[in-house]
């Protein structure tokens, strides 16, 4: 038998009503703030995200899925937001010089080692506000993805932020790292060791014990950064002061992609355990330009809907109960059995049949499974009457009715 790649899921029916609700939800909240939903192909061509994320980012050193024939090397995109400016600019978006809002739901591919939280195909549902360099921007989509984990219910997170400030103050923040760093380098992983060379920043982040001992003691705070930067960073904090979102300075989030400038974020939830990041963002004000664009800035987040669905209580309440399951025993009931089935469906009720001739208790059974909570039981005794039992298993009642008046009936029940 086939089995499916590794840290790859089918995500089976059983499970699929939470994911569709949790993106209706999604929806719902980027509908109230305006933004526009964009779609994207999950192939790209490499070069986009090496040019945007980095060549040294992990990403792109090791993570993504490569497609290669004799002219092209394409990708599995690994995240969203290259492909979004991609996208924004081939389709002339730009030339308006209007300010664009867009969400995106979908899959994205990263070939990592799979463990808890980390798949090779995962999906992001996130935001790229494209087009201008307002700390107000910033600060709404921290609170576009805050309104997102609200309504879902999901409580214990916790957001960090940080600056990293504009492309001269990451140069800075690069010099007085490998100042601070250079006699330190033996208590360092043998990654950091490496990320010394090409990519300091990240040591800051890593996750590794020895190498947050090193980075604990030292002295970085907001040294790096210039007065505009520091302007920039204190309206985000005061928009969120204002709108009672409460967050923490952490000045050793700096994120794995290079395209990040100024405000970066991250929503965490301890009972993730190692891959405890909902979902992280931050402004890329110069990937626009770098990518053929006009110097526009830019903000944007992406949650993982993986580890949302691990945190949220949605599965606690259960799938939803809304199918009216049918019961036809008996072959001249057949007939009359999938006209009513029609008619249902035609008035806008859900409703299913048993397809495998099974007895009543079978067929009884398998209602349960469906979680019905309506069955209608069609005989040929009933037929003779032009009756149905109906029977409502939430209260336990049992009635007969005209078999005209049963839509209406069944409409009755599940207003109700
Ligand atoms: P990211 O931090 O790489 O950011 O990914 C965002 C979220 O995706 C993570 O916080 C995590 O929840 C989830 N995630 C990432 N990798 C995996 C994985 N292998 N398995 C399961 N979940 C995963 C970005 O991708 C940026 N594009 C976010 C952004 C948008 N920045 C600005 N705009």
């Amino acid at each position: 038998m086939f089995k499916r790649v590794p840290g790859t899921r089918d995500i089976l029916p059983e499970e699929i009503a939470y994911w569709q609700k949790l993106e209706a939800v999604a929806r719902k909240v980027f509908s109230l703030y305006n933004y526009k939903e964009i779609r994207t192909p999950v192939i790209e061509e490499s070069a986009l995200f090496s040019r945007s994320l980095g060549e040294f980012a992990e990403i792109v050193k090791k993570q993504m899925f490569l497609i290669k024939n004799k002219e092209d090397s394409y990708v599995l995109r690994p995240e969203g937001t290259a492909s979004i400016v991609r996208a924004y600019l081939e389709g002339n978006l730009d030339k308006s010089g209007r300010f664009s809002k867009f969400y995106y739901i979908g899959p994205m591919f990263r070939l990592e080692r799979p463990q808890k939280g980390r798949q090779r195909q995962f999906h992001h549902i996130g935001a790229e506000a494209i087009g201008s360099s307002s700390p107000w921007i910033d600060a709404e989509i921290i609170m576009v993805a805050d309104a997102i984990l609200k309504a879902d219910q999901i409580t214990g997170y916790s957001l960090n932020i940080n600056t990293l400030g504009c492309p001269k103050d990451k140069l800075a923040l690069v010099d007085m790292l490998r100042e601070e760093l250079k006699g330190k380098l033996g208590g360092l992983c043998q990654e950091c060791k490496e990320r010394f060379k090409h990519n300091i920043i990240r040591i800051l982040d890593c996750k590794k014990q020895e190498c947050r001992k090193v980075v604990k003691g030292l002295s970085i705070q907001d040294k790096h950064l210039c007065g505009d930067c520091r302007q920039h960073f204190n309206q985000v904090k005061r928009s969120l002061d204002a709108e009672g979102l409460s967050y923490e300075v952490n000045r050793q989030l700096v994120r794995g992609l290079d395209y990040y400038t100024r405000t970066v974020f991250e929503f965490k939830h301890d009972s993730l355990g190692a891959q405890d990041a909902l979902g992280a963002g931050g402004r890329y004000d110069n990937l626009v330009k770098d990518l053929g664009g006009p110097q526009v800035g830019s903000v944007g987040f992406a949650f993982g809907v993986e580890r949302l669905l691990l945190v949220s209580d949605l599965k606690k309440h259960g799938p939803q109960r809304e199918v009216v399951f049918i019961i036809v025993l008996g072959d001249r009931a057949k007939d009359a059995g999938a006209r009513l089935l029609s008619g249902l469906r035609a008035a806008g009720i859900a409703a299913d049949t048993d397809y495998q001739e099974k007895s009543l208790k079978g067929a009884m059974r398998l209602a349960d499974d469906l979680g019905s909570d309506l069955v209608l039981i069609l005989g040929d005794n009933e037929l003779e009457k032009n009756v149905v039992i109906f029977k409502d298993m939430r209260r336990g009642k049992q009635e007969q009715i005209n078999l005209e008046e049963v839509v209406d009936k069944v409409k009755e029940k599940i207003e109700t």
